[in-house]
């Protein structure tokens, strides 16, 4: 039977770099069938909301969701805030489809280590962030200004049963790895840190096979910049992985190069997840044939890995990625003064003949 992908390329580079992770899905599985959907801006300006009630639809009636990156400066003024791309189309995207948990891994890559900005080796390291993705300061209310507008209010929740599942995914992603996972939370000043460290602590007790330590965020932030090798899987809240998740991917030297996975519950070994490179749109290269498609098709990678058991093929798509590279072929956001720049289709094309 075929398997439905829906594909939301979205705004800006999006659609270019959405274009080539879908060539090398249908160059390796046949049974895919793929179906668009505007989301972001394309689908404001096409019908006033980032997020049709179809483009939602298509997604639930989908195997799993490839998605390309929403917004740019032509929809930064929308009125209310909420119908901006990235929050009208992004967050409802998430909590409807109860995508809980984001698998964001920062690797980094042989062939790129002189891009860290840290020197030398001091750059390698091999992490996945384990945000939890649909709760927190994110999602909950009240949020709103009081006093003519002179106070805010932003709320952060956490109820157990939103640790537990994110912190179950952890486990099964450690077990895959090196079997060690830092908790991450602000336990000496927030009370959701510290339920957030009291159910941590419980389930390393029933999880024994796996090492479970806690680290405060301003330590963790540090730490990573001192020391990202130290890392296996990063646990931790909504927010604070939206903001480590962004420092591991810099240490990489590569924020063009990652992808990213947003997953729901767990169903007979595959998940139902929405992948996404962790770049935005891009709007200044749009539609040049600059953008780099390596985040797009690595995402498309971890569909196969998570929503599909591939691991096979999966392994195949990273490893033509590692070899382009390894031969020097470079788009225009690592191409440094040296070597001259390929095009998003010319590094398609490339990733595309590596595979066979
Ligand atoms: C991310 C982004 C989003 C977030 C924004 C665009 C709402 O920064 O996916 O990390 O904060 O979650
Ligand atoms: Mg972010």
């Amino acid at each position: 039977m075929s398997k439905k992908i829906a594909v939301l390329p979205g705004d800006g580079i999006g659609p270019e770099v959405t274009t080539q992770a879908v060539r090398v899905l249908e160059a390796i599985r046949s049974d895919f069938e793929f179906e668009t959907a505007l989301v972001g801006g394309a689908a404001y300006d096409d019908s006033g909301h980032p997020l049709p009630a179809s483009t939602l639809d298509l997604c639930r009636a989908s195997d799993a969701v490839l998605f390309g990156a929403v917004g740019g400066p032509k929809y930064d003024k929308i009125q209310p805030p909420e119908m901006r791309p990235e929050v009208g189309a992004l967050l409802p995207l998430r909590s409807e489809l109860n995508l809980y948990a984001n698998v964001r891994p920062a690797k980094t890559m042989k062939a790129l280590l002189s891009s860290s900005p840290l020197r030398g080796d001091r750059g390698r390291m091999d992490l996945v962030v384990m945000r939890e993705l649909t709760g927190g300061i994110y999602f909950a209310r009240p949020r709103e200004r009081r006093d003519n507008g002179n106070t805010a209010v932003d709320t952060c929740i956490y109820r157990r049963h939103e640790v537990v599942r994110i912190a179950e995914h952890a486990f099964a992603i450690a077990r895959q790895r090196r079997r060690e996972i830092v908790s991450v939370d602000k336990a000496n000043v927030l009370e959701t840190s510290r339920l957030w460290r009291e159910v941590v602590t419980e389930m390393a007790q029933s999880n024994p096979d796996v090492k479970v330590t806690h680290m405060l965020v301003d330590n963790c932030a540090m730490q990573l910049v001192r020391d990202p090798g130290q890392f296996d899987v990063i646990l931790t809240e909504n927010m604070f992985g939206d903001i480590l998740s962004d420092e591991a991917s810099m240490i990489t030297g590569s924020l063009g190069l990652l992808p990213s996975a947003s997953l729901s519950d767990p169903k007979d070994g595959t998940v139902f997840g929405l992948y996404e490179p962790i770049h935005g749109s891009a709007p200044d290269i749009a539609g040049l044939n600059k953008a780099n498609p390596i985040a797009a098709i690595l995402s498309a990678a971890m569909l196969l890995r998570y929503s599909f058991n591939d691991t096979e093929n999966a392994e195949r798509i990273e490893a033509a990625v590692e070899s382009v590279l390894e031969d020097g072929l470079r788009t225009a956001d690592i191409a440094g003064t040296e070597t001259s720049p390929i095009t998003t289709v010319e590094m398609g094309d490339a990733i595309l003949s590596a595979l066979k």
